[in-house]
């Protein structure tokens, strides 16, 4: 197993809906330490280079409205394999697909609102801390 970090936003759904904590305890109790955090009212210049790999995709615009809605919760997770069991702890992009006690099963609504976001592999995720975090502000713990 490999030390990892990911990149986890909790999106503006489930930040309205209060679910922050009962979200991060489902993260530590899978053994992932929150190496940095901050919450943040994305911009559209943010949200759009965020998911600038999508730019082309029907969904593009109303993606990026729903990201800009209201504060995201945006953390570097560390641990065993950490990619992989965060997207195992989310469930799929779906959450009608969602295998049940996922996060998405449990707290999200609809493909375009569905609470969180994870990288997807190795590269994305070294991308996407360095989007959000500077080397500073990431913990060694
Ligand atoms: S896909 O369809 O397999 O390419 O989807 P994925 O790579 O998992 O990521 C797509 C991101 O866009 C968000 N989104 C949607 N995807 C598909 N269809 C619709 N209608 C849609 N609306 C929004 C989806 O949640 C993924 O966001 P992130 O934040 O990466 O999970």
């Amino acid at each position: 197993m490999a030390l990892e970090r990911t990149l986890s936003i909790i999106k503006p759904d489930a930040v309205a809906k209060n679910v922050i904590g009962e979200i991060y305890t489902r993260f530590e109790k899978a053994g992932l330490k929150i190496v940095a955090a901050k919450m943040k009212q994305l911009t559209r210049e943010e949200a759009e280079g965020f998911y600038a790999v999508h730019r082309e995709r029907p969904f593009f615009g109303a993606l990026v409205e729903f990201m800009i809605s209201g504060p995201v919760m945006i953390q570097a997770l560390e641990g065993d394999d950490a990619i992989a069991r965060n997207r195992e702890l989310m469930g799929a992009t779906n959450p009608k697909d969602a295998a049940p006690g996922t996060i998405r099963a449990d707290f999200a609504d609809s493909i375009d609102a569905n609470a969180v976001h994870g990288s997807d592999g190795p590269e994305t995720a070294k991308n996407e801390i360095a989007y959000f975090f500077t080397e500073a502000e990431l913990a060694s713990r």
